[in-house]
C-alpha cells in the first residue's frame, strides 16, 4: 500500500508539472478507475484469512489512501486550472456573430384580438371583459332563452355547481353591461368561451369570441351595416361587400347572418368559400326583452349586437387550418407570429 502511495503522488506531480490536465486524468484512472490500483488491491486480498484486527487496520489505511487520491487529484486539478492562460484583452474578436436573444411572440389570437380592440376603440367602442364563470341568467335567460327554450340545445354547456356555468358565448356579457353602464353606450367584449365539444379541425371546447353591442337612440339595421363593413375593411386592409341573411338568435330581432363577400376568388366561388360568400359574424337589433333585462326602455333606445368569432378570425386572417393547433401549447406555434406585430 505503501508503495502505491508513493507511486500515486510522483504521478500526480508529474501532471501537475507538465500543466497537463489530460495527464492528470490519466493518473485518476489509473489508481481510481474501476480497473486501477487501488481498486485492484482492495479486490485481490483475502478477506477470509485476516484477523478482525487486521481487516479493520486495513479498511481504513485503504480508505486513507482512497481519501488523499481524490484530494490531492482535487487540489492539482485546480492548480493546473489556475494556471491555464487567461483570455487576453485582445483576443476580444469584435466580428464574431452575436448569440441572439429569443423573443418571445404573441399567440394569433391575442394577435386578433388586440387589432379588433384597436379598431373598434377607434370608433368610441369600450373594451370590457367580463367572467368566464357566468351564470345561467346573464348566459341565457337574459339573453330570452328560458329555461325550456329549445335554443338552448345550440350551445352544449360545461355545468358547474350552484346553477354556474362557463360561459357558452361572449354574449353573456350584454345584459351585465347595460345593467352596469346603462344607455347610450358602444362597447365590445372579447374573450374565452367554452363549449362541450368534441374536437376536430374546426371545433373546440375552448375557443374565443368578440362580442359587441351599441345602444342608442334611433339605432338601425344600417348602422349595424356600416360598423361592420368599416371593421372587417380594416381587419382585411382592403374594402370589403358584405350582405345580409335571416339567422335565428333569441336575443336579436331582427337576426342576421353577416357574410363576407371571399377575398380570395373576389366572389366568384372557390373551394374556401363555396358560393363566394364566407359565413362570418352572427348579428341583429337587440330585442327588446333584452334591453328590458338590462334596465333600458326599448320604447326609447334599441340597439344592435354582434359576435364575431374571434378564433374564427384568426384561422383566416392567418391560415391556420387546424384549431387544434391554437390550444396545443406547442411554443412553435406562436413562434411563427413573431414578426407579426
Ligand atoms: N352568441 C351567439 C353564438 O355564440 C352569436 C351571436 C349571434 C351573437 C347573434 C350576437 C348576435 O350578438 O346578435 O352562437
Amino acid at each position: 500500500m505503501q508503495e502505491i502511495k508513493e507511486k500515486l503522488l510522483q504521478a500526480i506531480e508529474a501532471a501537475k508539472s507538465a500543466k497537463s490536465a489530460d495527464a492528470l486524468e490519466k493518473v485518476r484512472i489509473d489508481f481510481l478507475g474501476r480497473k486501477g490500483m487501488i481498486t485492484t488491491l482492495a479486490k485481490n486480498v483475502d478477506f477470509s484469512k485476516m484477523s478482525v484486527e487486521e481487516k479493520k487496520s486495513f479498511g481504513s489505511r485503504l480508505n486513507e489512501l482512497k481519501n488523499l487520491a481524490t484530494e490531492s487529484l482535487a487540489a492539482a486539478n485546480a492548480a493546473i486550472q489556475e494556471s491555464a492562460p487567461r483570455r487576453k484583452a485582445n483576443d476580444l474578436d469584435l466580428t464574431a456573430p452575436g448569440k441572439g436573444r429569443r423573443f418571445g411572440a404573441l399567440h394569433p389570437i391575442t394577435l386578433a384580438q388586440m387589432e379588433l380592440e384597436d379598431i373598434f376603440q377607434g370608433m368610441g367602442f369600450s373594451v370590457l371583459y367580463g367572467p368566464e364563470v357566468e351564470s345561467e341568467y346573464f348566459c341565457f335567460e337574459a339573453l330570452n332563452i328560458p329555461h325550456d327554450h329549445p335554443a338552448r340545445d345550440m350551445q352544449d354547456t360545461f355545468w358547474l355547481k350552484n346553477q354556474l356555468i362557463l360561459r357558452t358565448h361572449t354574449s353573456a356579457n350584454q345584459v351585465r353591461t347595460l345593467k352596469r353602464f346603462g344607455a347610450p353606450i358602444r362597447a365590445i367584449f372579447p374573450g374565452r368561451c367554452f363549449r362541450y365539444e368534441s374536437v376536430d379541425p374546426s371545433h373546440e371546447n375552448t375557443f374565443y369570441q368578440c362580442e359587441g353591442l351599441v345602444v342608442d337612440k334611433d339605432i338601425s339595421v344600417a348602422n349595424l351595416i356600416a360598423v361592420m363593413r368599416t371593421i372587417l375593411s380594416q381587419v382585411f386592409r382592403r374594402d370589403v361587400k358584405v350582405r345580409l341573411r335571416p339567422g335565428y338568435f333569441p336575443f336579436v330581432e331582427p337576426g342576421f347572418e353577416l357574410d363576407l363577400n371571399c377575398l380570395l376568388c373576389g366572389g366568384k366561388g372557390c373551394p374556401t368559400c363555396g358560393d363566394g360568400w364566407i359565413e362570418l359574424i352572427p348579428c341583429g337589433l337587440i330585442h327588446p326583452e333584452v334591453l328590458r333585462h338590462g334596465g333600458i326602455d326599448p320604447r326609447e333606445y334599441s340597439g344592435f349586437a354582434f359576435g364575431v368569432g374571434l378564433t374564427r378570425l384568426a384561422m383566416m386572417k392567418y391560415g391556420v387550418k387546424d384549431i387544434r393547433y391554437l390550444n396545443c401549447g406547442d411554443l412553435r406555434v406562436n413562434e411563427q407570429f413573431s414578426t407579426l406585430l
